[in-house]
């Protein structure tokens, strides 16, 4: 998947927070920090420091999800940070993400701290982060 589609998915994926753009995805792929992990119609980047690992994003096209896309990503994201032998994985959510927060809830993930007015959201409004974590 090339960073144009990418950026694609995101742009449909995201308001708050803002979508990246094809110049970000490409520096990411770049990085040697983190790691992608892509399907038919979506992907996800995971950043490895030390013993934590971060999951950066993750997201389906609209027109693929509610079939096992995103959990197959997720899973693959696990398995990534456990071959690195990272102890624990963590990642930031909007509040409102019922979609991803159950997605994340369904693998064991677990809600650590909330950040308040994190985001901005479009229109000047802000948003909390929920803070989630899981042991690996
Ligand atoms: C979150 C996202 C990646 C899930 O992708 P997906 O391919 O639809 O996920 P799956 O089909 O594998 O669903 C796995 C589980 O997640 C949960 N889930 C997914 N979409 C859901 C929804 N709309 N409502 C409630 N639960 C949902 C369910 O528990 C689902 O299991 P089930 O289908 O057996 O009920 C997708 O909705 C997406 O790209 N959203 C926009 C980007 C985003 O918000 N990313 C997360 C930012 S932190």
């Amino acid at each position: 998947m090339t960073p144009k589609q990418m950026a694609k998915i995101h742009a449909l994926s995201f308001k708050e927070p803002r979508p990246w753009s094809v110049k970000e995805f490409a520096d990411l792929l770049a990085s040697p920090h983190t790691h992608i992990v892509t399907s038919d119609n979506g992907f996800a980047f995971v950043q490895i420091a030390g013993p934590e690992a971060e999951l950066l994003t993750i997201a389906v096209h609209p027109c693929a999800r509610r079939n096992g896309e995103g959990s197959n990503l997720l899973k693959n994201v696990l398995g990534t940070a456990e071959a690195a032998q990272c102890e624990e994985i963590f990642l930031e959510v909007v509040e409102t993400n019922e979609p991803a927060i159950a997605l994340y809830h369904a693998y064991g993930f677990e809600n650590r701290a909330t950040r308040k007015d994190y985001y901005n959201g479009p229109n000047g409004v802000k948003s909390h982060a929920v803070v989630m974590h899981k042991k690996l």
